[in-house]
């Protein structure tokens, strides 16, 4: 493999209730990341998995995935983009190219890492997962008041893994001065390329109960 990994799972899952940090939360009676980290481990490019957890959590996690996979642990930050740039302080400089996956997207098929990094290695700067947008989309006023329809057709919704060539996250991270809610997204603003691969249904992110009850129907349609 001449992938790493890097995973970020120190957030806390405030939306699905009350409990654990959320990549801790049970599904099927293992921990989100365990699903996470075992599907992950399963993509043959994968030479590396580089966790972030919740600072509290590092040693009990890294307890947890020993037996899953060889993972290195290291402690999470406030945001996810800090969480994110701690894991990627420790992958070594000869990799070449890191996807980072959230661990709440813990039913990420193998092949959707492998689909990602493919298109890395044939020569993106950066690439992302992405499905048609089924809804609807308004753009509505604090008020209420639809301000208008946005056009389905040019929209995405956006999954992980993401993957990149290791220099070009590693600028987009130095750069990023405003918070952003994925990786892609400092690497847009750095105004380098960034392109669409299919996503994988299978990849929804576990934020509210409504996915856990999902995830658990979707372990059952796994091939
Ligand atoms: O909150 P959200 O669902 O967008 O989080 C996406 C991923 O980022 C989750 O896997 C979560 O554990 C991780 N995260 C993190 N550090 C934070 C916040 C979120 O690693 N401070």
């Amino acid at each position: 493999g001449d992938v790493a990994v890097v995973v970020p799972a120190a957030g806390a899952g405030v939306r699905l209730g009350p409990g654990a940090p959320k990549a801790l939360r049970l599904l099927d009676g293992e921990p989100l990341l365990v699903h996470a980290v075992r599907r992950t481990a399963a993509a043959p490019s994968v030479r590396m998995i580089v966790v972030a957890a919740p600072p509290a959590d590092v040693e009990a996690v890294h307890a947890l995935l020993s037996p899953v996979a060889p993972v290195v642990v290291v402690a999470g930050g406030a945001e996810r983009q800090d969480s994110v740039a701690a894991a990627l302080a420790v992958v070594p400089d000869d990799i070449d190219i890191v996807l980072v996956h959230d661990a709440a997207r813990c039913l990420a098929p193998a092949d959707l890492f492998e689909r990602v990094a493919a298109a890395v290695r044939a020569g993106a700067d950066a690439v992302i997962p992405a499905l048609p947008v089924v809804d609807t989309i308004k753009e509505v006023a604090a008020d209420g008041r639809v301000l208008g329809t946005v056009d389905r057709s040019v929209l995405r919704a956006v999954q992980t893994p993401q993957g990149f060539r290791a220099p070009v996250l590693r600028a987009a991270h130095a750069a990023a001065a405003d918070l952003h809610t994925d990786d892609a997204g400092a690497v847009e603003k750095l105004g380098r390329p960034v392109i669409c691969v299919p996503g994988s249904d299978f990849a929804l992110k576990v934020t509210r109960p409504l996915d856990l009850a999902l995830a658990t129907h979707l372990l059952t349609l796994e091939t």
